[in-house]
């Protein structure tokens, strides 16, 4: 019979155990910074021996423990490799932002702490730094004070909560509890939605029974903007989504205009603001979303474009009752102790403290420290488009914010340049079809992007251009 070797994590009040631990997490943390050291100059997407060394971590579930020293040992050896290089400053993927050093050590804290932060009672410390953080949000994006707010996983979950208080107020007016009776036999609601709306806002309207495709669709235009003067009738049981920055040009429907015909008719107006809510902070890009605070609910999220780790989306509703009404799950054991009870707001049930790396990196950073993390990303968008343009390539889209569309030719040849991009691990950008063309997408979103970071990404895209015929 084989004995296992005791675990070094095994609980116990010992004094061995707390110097384990302290070495542990000490090994952790300067495993990290050597990490964030390097990235810089690796390449930004694995390579295929990198991937293939995953292999390994393919066995079977090991029947005894492992001396945990070993096992973040092997994480990192294995792991660390093989990861993307998105915490750093030539990753254009998605909307990916990076992170701050600060919110890594505020949340290696907050593991810590391990709070769950469903209900206050359960952390006084947590709900303290989410209160916080939320309000300093709603300030931010200049919302009424009294607006709900909650920390979920990502915008898609934001959106799903905003259009859950918007489905529960609008059919509360008509006089049905949805929450009790469901959708079956209930008044009908109208959903108006962009053309170029997310595809999580479909999604979100799915999962609540609202219907992804039973929507009436406006027109956009070449940007993606919604055309106001295409909205249909509006009434007090329409829900209109208004989309703060385009996925892939980064435009903003005119948010005013919608929000002023939705107030006369006393429709609901949700937005979808994933990252583009964030031009509100900017004296420079606020105009893009001029009027958002006129809207009934918001959806953004804190790991793109604040970048705080993942995950980390927020929901805002102006009519706190109604977001309340439609998430509020009361049991008798499960004891409340206020108005901002987190799992009263939200989805979920437990929950972590999202809340704490969002103060970390509000406190760090400061108003001016935001406005300029979006100011610095637009910048580098237009330089991006600036030289892709100087070198003949045509970039598809009006760059407004941090969002770029290049193509280099016909749909076969940008996707071979994209390709050659990707392999090349310089930096690394995605692909779309915008409106019927085929282009590389490059989403600045990431503290870290510097000019030069720009100018090395761009001479590497350019060299992959010139290698594809
Ligand atoms: C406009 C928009 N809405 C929603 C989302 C979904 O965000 P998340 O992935 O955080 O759920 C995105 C993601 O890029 C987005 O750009």
């Amino acid at each position: 019979m084989t004995t296992a070797p005791a675990p070094v994590s095994t609980p116990g009040p010992s004094q061995a155990h707390s110097r384990a631990t302290t070495t542990l997490l000490a090994d952790a943390c300067a495993r990290a910074a050597r990490y964030l050291r390097d990235i810089p100059e690796r390449r930004v997407y694995p390579g295929e021996e990198e991937i293939a060394a995953l292999a390994p971590l393919r066995e079977a579930l090991p029947e005894h423990g492992e001396h945990a020293a070993r096992v973040i040992a092997t994480l990192d050896e294995l792991g660390s490799p093989a990861t993307v290089a998105q915490n750093a400053g030539r990753y254009f993927g998605f909307v990916n932002g990076a992170t701050f050093p600060v919110c890594i050590a505020a949340q290696s804290l907050t593991a810590a702490w391990d709070q769950n932060t469903g209900l206050r009672i359960m952390s006084p410390a947590a709900a303290a730094f989410e209160d916080v953080a939320l309000a300093w949000l709603i300030e931010l994006f200049g919302f009424p004070a009294a607006t709900a707010a909650s920390f979920v996983t990502g915008a898609t979950t934001a959106n799903f909560t905003g259009l859950a208080a918007a489905r529960h107020a609008l059919l509360a007016r008509a006089g049905w509890d949805v929450e009790s009776d469901g959708l079956f036999r209930a008044p009908e609601l109208r959903v108006i939605l962009g053309e170029e709306a997310h595809v999580s806002v479909r999604k979100s309207l799915g999962l609540l029974g609202l219907g992804r495709s039973r929507v009436t669709l406006v027109p956009a235009d070449r940007q993606g903007r919604m055309r106001p003067e295409r909205l249909p009738r509006l009434d007090d049981r329409t829900i209109v989504i208004a989309q703060a920055g385009n996925v892939n040009t980064g435009a903003c429907d005119p948010i005013r205009e919608i929000c002023e015909m939705a107030a006369e008719e006393h429709a609901w107006v949700h937005i979808d603001g994933a990252f583009g809510l964030w031009a509100r902070v900017d004296p420079a890009h606020a105009a893009m979303v001029d009027g958002v605070e006129l809207a009934d609910s918001w959806a953004t999220d804190g790991h793109k474009w604040l970048n705080l780790p993942y995950d980390c989306g927020i929901a805002f509703v102006r009519d706190a009752p109604s977001l309340r009404a439609a998430m509020a799950a009361p049991a008798a054991y499960l004891l409340t102790e206020g108005e901002r009870e987190p799992s009263h707001h939200n989805p979920e049930s437990s929950q972590r403290a999202r809340g704490v790396a969002a103060w970390a990196a509000l406190k760090f950073l400061g108003r001016a420290g935001v406005v300029d993390l979006v100011r610095g990303c637009c910048d580098r968008a237009t330089q991006f488009a600036a030289h892709l343009r100087d070198a003949g390539f045509n970039v598809l889209n009006d760059v407004v914010l941090n969002q770029v569309l290049v193509s280099f030719g016909d749909a076969e040849r940008t996707n071979a340049v994209i390709r050659r991009v990707q392999q090349d691990g310089t930096c690394w950008c995605g692909s779309t079809v915008w409106q019927g063309q085929t282009a590389m997408r490059i989403s600045v979103s990431s503290w870290k992007t510097t000019p030069e970071d720009v100018d090395r990404s761009v001479a590497a895209i350019i060299s992959a251009a010139a290698a594809v015929h």
